[in-house]
Order: C-alpha cells, then sequence, then structure tokens
C-alpha cells in the first residue's frame, strides 16, 4: 500500500476537508499499516518508483495483506467475472479508513466495478472510469439494484420466441433455441434503448445478460468455454467442443437470468439498498480514456482506488463479447494501454 501510488491513492479533497482526512487520519492509518502484522508477516517497507518520465515520483511503499485481515464476506452485490477484478475487501479497507460518508471515492479503471460498488455500500460517492463501455454495464445497474420481484416479472414479458435472425457460426457456443432466446433479449433492449426507454431494470438485465453470455458451467448461457471478456473466438471453440465431446446444451434464458438475479441479491437487504439509493444519485460513471476525466471537480476526490491495466500484457482493443467469425483476431481481451498495430 502507498499512498501516492496505485493500489490505493491518498489524494486531499479539498482544504476544509483536509483537516480530518488528509493530516490525521492518514497518520493514524500509516501508523496502523507500520504496525501491522498478518499471519506473522510484519509490514515491509519498500520504496516504489512511479511514472514514465525522467523524474519519476518516489514513494514509500507499504506491503502486507492488509484487505485480507479479517477475512470479511464480501457482498453478493460483486459476483459477476471480470477479468483481473480484485477482491472487494481491498478497496473496503482502505475506503474505511481514508474516508467518510459521502467522500468521492474514484477508481479510473473501473472494471466490473469493484470499487465504486463498494465505496457506495459504505456510504461514499463512487466515481469510476473506464475505456470498455461494458464497465459502466456492469457497474452501473449494481448501484440501483431493482427487486428480483420486478427483474422476473419483466423477463415475463419480454417475448423471448419473437422471430428474430440469428447468427449461425455461435452454434458453437450456444443450443439453437438458446441462441434464439438471446437474440429476442437482444432486439428487446436494443429497442427499448433506440426508444430511449431502457429503464433500471432492463439495464439490470442487460448486466446479467451480459455477464451470462460464456463461461465453465451451467450456470451460463453457453457450452463449457471461457468467461464473457476472455471469451474465445468461433474457430477456438469448436476445438474446445472436440476436444471435451461436447455438444452446446439448451439452457432457459430467463431461469439462468433470474436464479444469478436471485444470487447476486441476496446480500443486498434495506440497509444496503438505502446506502446504494444515497450513493447511487450522485454517481459519476464515465466510459472513456481516464487521463482526461473534466466532469470530476478538481480537488474533489478523496481517495483512489484501483488497480490499472497490465501494460502490454493484453489488448484493450480488441475485445471479444463473444467474437464472431467476421473479426480473426487472435489477441486477448480487455486492457493494453497501446494501440493495436496495423
Ligand atoms: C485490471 S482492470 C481493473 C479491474 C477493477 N479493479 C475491478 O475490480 O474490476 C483494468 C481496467 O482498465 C481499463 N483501461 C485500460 N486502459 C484504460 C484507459 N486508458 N482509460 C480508462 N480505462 C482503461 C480496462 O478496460 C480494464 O477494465
Amino acid at each position: 500500500m502507498t499512498r501516492a501510488a496505485s493500489p490505493a491513492q491518498s489524494v486531499p479533497a479539498s482544504p476544509a476537508k483536509a483537516g480530518l482526512h488528509a493530516l490525521t487520519r492518514p497518520t493514524a492509518v500509516l501508523q496502523e499499516l507500520r504496525a501491522f502484522t498478518w499471519n506473522g508477516r510484519t509490514t515491509a517497507k519498500a520504496i516504489t518508483s512511479v511514472g514514465l518520465s525522467k523524474r519519476p515520483i518516489v514513494v514509500e511503499t507499504l506491503v502486507n495483506e492488509f484487505w485480507t485481515s479479517k477475512q470479511r464476506a464480501a457482498s453478493s452485490l460483486h459476483e459477476v467475472s471480470y477479468r483481473a477484478c480484485f477482491k472487494p475487501q481491498l478497496p473496503r479497507f482502505f475506503i474505511e479508513r481514508f474516508t467518510a460518508p459521502g467522500d468521492i471515492v474514484y477508481d479510473p479503471f473501473m472494471g466490473r466495478g469493484t470499487t465504486v460498488v463498494e465505496a457506495a455500500l459504505l456510504g461514499r460517492t463512487p466515481a469510476g472510469c473506464d475505456i470498455n463501455l461494458l464497465s459502466a454495464m456492469l457497474a452501473a445497474p449494481r448501484l440501483s439494484p431493482p427487486t428480483l420481484e420486478a427483474v422476473v416479472a419483466r423477463l415475463e414479458e419480454i417475448d423471448l420466441s419473437m422471430a428474430c435472425s440469428i447468427p449461425g457460426e455461435l452454434r458453437v457456443f450456444y443450443h439453437e433455441e438458446t441462441l434464439r432466446e438471446i437474440c429476442a433479449l437482444r432486439e428487446y433492449l436494443m429497442a427499448r434503448e433506440r426508444r430511449d426507454s431502457l429503464d433500471a431494470v432492463d439495464r439490470w438485465i442487460r448486466m446479467v445478460a451480459v455477464n451470462r453470455l460464456t463461461g465453465h458451467s451451467p450456470g451460463f448461457f453457453s457450452v463449457y468455454s471461457m468467461p464473457p471478456n476472455q471469451a474465445v473466438s468461433v474457430d477456438a471453440q469448436a476445438k474446445i467442443n472436440a476436444n471435451r465431446k461436447q455438444v452446446p446444451p439448451r439452457r432457459n434464458v430467463r431461469a439462468l437470468i433470474a436464479a444469478k438475479t436471485k444470487s447476486l441479491l441476496s446480500d443486498v437487504d434495506s440497509t444496503a439498498r438505502a446506502a446504494l439509493l444515497r450513493s447511487s444519485q450522485r454517481a459519476q460513471l464515465m466510459t472513456g480514456l481516464s487521463h482526461n476525466t473534466p466532469r470530476l471537480a478538481r480537488g474533489s476526490v478523496s481517495l483512489i482506488v484501483t488497480s490499472p491495466p497490465f501494460l502490454d500484457v493484453v489488448n484493450l482493443f480488441r475485445l471479444r463479447y463473444p467474437k464472431d467469425s467476421s473479426s480473426k483476431s487472435s489477441s486477448d481481451s480487455s486492457c493494453r494501454a497501446s494501440p493495436p498495430k496495423p
């Protein structure tokens, strides 16, 4: 942990706020972290050099397993898969120590929204940014979750048997009937979006459906495959099917969305709902490059908790959800800072 670099940064909010949080609390927290012991291991002190310029910023770095210290169970609301997400206990550890209710907690590389959801559950004001448009699509609905009853009722209303064209090559992932249901749901959501009538229940259903597209277990729409943001190509899936001697089984899209909704909402009691309601009204979730976020007022952020992309490891510009046969890239999903080679 460091006060000036990832995974957590402490940024004084304003002179008015600085009195408590930037001066007194961080000092107390630093003392706590320096004296911290986990599993017999004392906190190690190191120096981290941050920045790509010739004059990097050098910061004191404290290393230990802080956020696992009490192994507090995380809210079920976090249980959507996303590549390289971190445990909710990590942002919670720092949010509780460095901020007060109402403070803005920011994640410039928001991913599935672990920091923003945790910040909202703790009554802080969540702010997040991510270049991947799926990030806000996954995070925002969980800041104002509908009830299970409302989701089930809406699912019943949607006509999943409506005739629509299906991309036949995706039959390596899905049973034909399941694929028809997915396409019907997509048509419904796109029509609602065109009419500007997507509501919180639709957005929730879209979030769950995106997350159920592909995966390892019968809880996903697909036959055994890779999870959504590591989804493989049609050709690669055909090889997986041959190796595993599998054919896509029939899955019930409506039932799977309802079951996942039930599990996501299992910890969302009235206290959590009240905290989410208050926080979500002030939330700022942005889609774009995080180096320029004019919507965030200068000096307004009390704490940043983030995990940056792995530079030059995976390619941000080649997203697959899942990839169709018209895109032949073999590179990986999610996050690389440099543009793809032509
Ligand atoms: C390691 S993941 C963050 C995961 C997140 N901590 C969570 O728990 O879900 C890094 C994220 O950075 C995003 N990203 C990469 N480059 C970006 C950029 N220049 N601006 C904004 N987001 C970026 C990627 O889309 C990816 O979602």
